[in-house]
């Protein structure tokens, strides 16, 4: 069936987390030289797009969220979706608008790329809204000028980013015979953290040895946890546990629950923890908030072999 004529839009969003960052130096314009491995996660947003005469609308409905990132960060995270949407437009010259309405899931200001990857469902949504006018290279340009997160989750699928952000190189995944998902334990503090202090936190000491980038790419593939834990690895760890030890806190209780592996994810404030199964999640999970506070938000997630979905009708959840 033909479904493009229908006039609504449904996007599933992923997070992402980092496997690997690995900030090489200071950039003459500011920003920081990056190689990481990123993979989007099964804990989405949904974005819901419907055409209007003109105008963008962008509204936000919080599901689950911790509290006080509610507050912290919407505004900034509504306005990328509308910069996304203004930007299509923009490039397209297509005189006309539209109604957007992000379901949150993910939160705000916690390293996750929830705001990246609901601009890049917007694109991506608003370009099957009306029947692809824009090439993957243009809709890349325009992710690019939104933010370093957005190239990658446009892809759909695990990516290598480097430069500031803006070079993708696919990880092919989806096709791939070996693909197995690892199992995920997130944590978030319940704050928002300022990526610009993170990274401004980041000094040339803190550069990390060189590493097998091909081991860790086919160690993500194959789910092999063992392999994939000794090649995690986060320039920016170390100065974001020194300036919110709460984050700390969240990885110890994470080790002593039994995480195989735990890592902060970009630049914070959610920690993750791998565990070889499901069932090994759901207990690690258990654990680790026991040892904490138990109102913290925390999820199970897995890896994905592919990224933003756009569907003509309702989209299965993913975990
Ligand atoms: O690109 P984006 O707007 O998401 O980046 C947010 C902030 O993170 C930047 O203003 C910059 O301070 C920092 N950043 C950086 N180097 C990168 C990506 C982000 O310094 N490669």
């Amino acid at each position: 069936m033909d479904t493009r004529n229908v006039n609504c839009v449904t996007v599933q969003t992923p997070a992402k987390i980092n496997l690997i960052l690995d900030v090489q130096g200071k950039r003459p314009d500011g920003y920081h030289e990056l190689r990481s491995l990123v993979t989007p996660i099964s804990l989405c947003d949904t974005v819901r797009i419907e055409p209007t005469g003109n105008g963008i609308d962008v509204r936000m409905q919080p599901a689950g969220l911790p509290s006080r990132a509610e507050v912290a960060g919407i505004e900034p995270q509504e306005n990328l979706a509308m910069r996304a949407a203004e930007g299509f437009f923009g490039c397209h010259g297509l005189a006309a608008g539209c109604r957007i309405l992000i379901r949150k899931r993910i939160p705000v200001g916690a390293g996750l790329g929830g705001g990246s990857a609901d601009a890049a469902g917007v694109l991506l949504g608003l370009n099957a809204l009306f029947k692809t006018p824009l090439s993957h290279e243009r809709l890349a340009l325009i992710a690019a000028g939104l933010g370093s997160d957005v190239p990658p989750l446009l892809w759909g699928g695990p990516v290598w980013m480097s430069g500031r952000g803006e070079r993708v190189t696919p990880v092919s995944a989806k096709h791939d015979a070996r693909w197995q998902p690892l199992w995920l334990v997130l944590l978030n503090p319940g704050f928002s953290i300022p990526t610009t202090d993170i990274y401004r936190r980041w000094i040339p000491s803190l550069t990390l040895a060189a590493q097998n980038y091909k081991k860790a790419e086919s160690d993500l593939i194959a789910g092999n946890v063992h392999g994939l834990c000794g090649c995690l690895r986060n320039s920016l760890q170390k100065v974001a546990f020194a300036k919110y030890p709460a984050l700390e806190l969240l990885a110890g209780a994470l080790r002593e629950a039994g995480a195989r592996g735990v890592l902060l994810a970009g630049s914070g404030g959610t920690v993750f923890g791998i565990a070889a199964t499901r069932a090994e999640a759901v207990r690690v999970r258990r654990d680790a908030v026991a040892r904490l506070d138990p109102v913290v938000w925390s999820r199970i997630a897995k890896t994905m072999p592919d990224g933003v979905m756009v569907a003509h009708g309702p989209l299965e959840a993913r975990v």
